[in-house]
């Protein structure tokens, strides 16, 4: 129920208070002016609120009521957030679309949830039956990839009086009554969770399973977990916006939240024009199906963006409840963190590192808590891991946000400028990055893909850091002081950059490389380095080597053999294995 608390004082920006205020709570939702403007209390002092708006102020003067909910900002979770595009505070873009035409009109609400559309929903359980929190009450199929659990909303717990037969039923409908101390409660499809506070769970899992992204240089040098936190800082067009698109397509996680936070409009555009027609590899339907897009463009209210991430954290939340794998991706950080910036600098508080409030570590700290695998209330496993872009202002990685944001994830992909420019993409430094989660899933890549993963992980990462040195000296001295070893080495680095490392999202065989492809080219990688250094020792010339087939089938390998033809790799890696004792080919 909304009820006039007080009325407004001053306006700024986003940013309005109200003085006289009686009864008001902290971070509790408010709908402010004529208008009924979306808000949240953001300080109490005295008789005084200061709450930030999620719409355009402009309208606002003093005078106008305040009109309080007595509830936190909330999200509304139940079957039909997949596949729908929302605002920051989790309004419909497409609804409000009809309702006010491209430009969202002020104080427009719509709910977040569908109320006329019929879901079957097939109960779990029956009259009689005791329930907790988090308990599946029954299922509904949401979209042919997800099934939808329809879970007892926290902290409901009791025995379940009636619930309602297998039937269609809308968001409205009373599906299940439960009673607790004696007093029945309603069940409704959908409920309602509030965005700053985290869903609860059991209890914390071991992270032991990659996330399986398909990109090369991530699942083979710097691998993320399902549960893990991930961070991918990088300059101005050094392709983080593609890599996170990358993992939104390709990775293997059950639902994908996608919040554009504070990026251009036409990015977004992008998201919504391609992801419709891409046809998930393992289940063969559109990526809509197991996606819900956070869209906060560069152009909406500030104070949205602040509200988008958690209103996509949160949701990520719900399904991990009912036992999905959920990846969340937020591009980007920095701009939410500029979005903080600002409402503290409107609201006065003393500045902290490069004018960011002294809180933007706790912030981010609690975001990226947020990641994780968790045994549910229900005894389910699920897992939410996060990916967030940061873009720091001119590359400098010494800025608040990449330093404070590196303390809270395990997992860093550094995007290099120079690699970028030379239009190696993915443009993640083998350098700068570093993925502590390796250790981890070492033993899955051992058990599932190949026994020698994790020595041919190192293999590679030594030469790599081999490579490095090597071209420190010749940068001093130049290539002659190297020796034939030290050559092929270069060579094998430079193969390895080329076929494995540089992998095209455009490319319809390349865009995607499963585990199997990943370490059978590897394998292939490491073994041409041995031939050849064997080939040498016997007398043949790197000229000659340079010219062979076997190195342009090498280098084309990845272009050249699908993720379906691995019996093709096998044969080129007996080609391979046979390179120093057959010499020419
Ligand atoms: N994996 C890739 N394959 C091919 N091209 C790529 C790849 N990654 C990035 N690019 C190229 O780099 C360009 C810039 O990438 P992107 O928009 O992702 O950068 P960004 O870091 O998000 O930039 P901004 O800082 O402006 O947000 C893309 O338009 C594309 O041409
Ligand atoms: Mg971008």
């Amino acid at each position: 129920m909304l009820n006039i608390i007080g009325y407004i004082s001053r306006v700024a920006g986003p940013l309005v208070e109200a003085a006289s205020v009686a009864e008001a709570q902290m971070l509790e939702m408010v709908e402010v002016g004529d208008d009924h403007l979306i808000g949240e209390i953001v300080r109490l002092s005295g008789k005084k609120i200061t709450m930030q708006v999620y719409e355009d102020t402009t309208s606002l003067r003093p005078g106008l009521p305040v009109y309080g909910s007595g509830m936190p900002l909330a999200v509304e979770l139940g079957p039909g957030l997949i596949g729908t595009i929302y605002d920051g505070i989790q309004r419909p873009l497409d609804v409000i679309r009809l309702a006010s035409g491209s430009y969202i009109q002020k104080g427009i609400h719509a709910p977040a949830l569908d109320r006329k559309k019929r879901w079957h929903f097939k109960p779990q359980v029956k009259a009689g039956d005791n329930v907790a929190p988090g308990a599946v009450m029954g299922t509904v199929p949401e979209t042919a990839l997800v099934e939808h659990r329809v879970l007892v909303p926290h902290p409901l717990c009791g025995r379940v009086v009636s619930i309602v037969d297998e039937s269609e039923c809308t968001l409205d409908d009373i599906i299940a009554v439960i009673t607790m101390n004696g007093r029945e409660k309603p069940v409704y499809l959908y409920q309602r969770w509030p965005v700053r506070q985290g869903r609860l769970f059991r209890s914390r899992d071991r992270l032991t399973e990659p996330l399986i992204t398909g990109q090369r240089v991530i699942d083979t040098l710097f691998p993320v977990v399902k549960g893990g936190a991930v961070a991918v800082p990088g300059g101005f067009g050094t392709g983080k916006t593609i890599v996170q698109h990358q993992l939104a397509k390709w990775c293997d996680a059950d639902i994908i939240i996608f919040i554009g936070c504070g990026e251009r409009g036409n990015e977004m555009t992008d998201v919504l024009l391609s992801f419709p027609k891409i046809i998930d590899p393992r289940s063969g339907r559109s990526l809509m199906e197991r996606t819900i897009l956070i869209a906060n463009t560069s152009n909406m209210p500030v104070a949205a963006r602040e509200a988008s991430i958690y209103t996509g954290i949160t949701c990520a939340e719900y399904y991990r409840d009912m036992g999905y794998h959920v990846a969340v991706m937020a591009d980007s950080t920095s701009r939410w963190a500029e979005a903080l910036r600002e409402l503290s600098g409107r609201m006065e508080e003393l500045p902290a590192d490069e004018g960011f409030p002294a809180y933007l570590p706790t912030r981010l700290a609690e975001f990226y808590e947020r990641a994780g695998a968790v045994e549910t209330l229900s005894g389910q496993h699920g897992s939410v891991t996060i990916i967030g872009s940061i873009s720091p202002p001119g590359g400098d990685f010494a800025e608040p946000v990449t330093q404070h944001t590196k303390r809270c994830v395990r997992c860093f992909w550094a995007l290099d400028k120079d690699l970028a420019n030379a239009r190696h993409y993915p443009s993640i430094s083998w350098i700068e990055s570093y993925s502590e989660y390796r250790e981890e899933i070492g033993d899955w890549w051992c058990a599932h893909i190949d026994p020698d993963w994790r020595v041919m992980q190192q293999e590679i990462m030594g030469l790599l850091q081999q490579e490095e040195r090597l071209k420190q000296v010749v940068k001093l001295v130049g290539p002659d002081v190297l020796q034939d070893n030290q050559k092929v080495l270069l060579e094998t680095c430079l193969i390895f950059r080329t076929t494995f490392l540089q992998q095209s999202s455009f490319d319809a065989i390349d865009m995607f490389s499963v585990p199997q492809k990943q370490a059978r080219m590897l394998r292939i990688i490491l073994g041409f380095h041995k031939q050849c250094l064997e080939a040498i020792k016997s007398g043949m010339t790197l000229e000659h080597i340079r010219k062979s087939r076997l190195r342009s089938d090498v280098l084309k390998m990845k272009w050249a053999i699908g993720n379906a033809e691995l019996e093709k790799f096998d044969a080129l890696r007996r080609e391979v294995e046979a390179f120093a004792r057959e010499g020419s080919v």
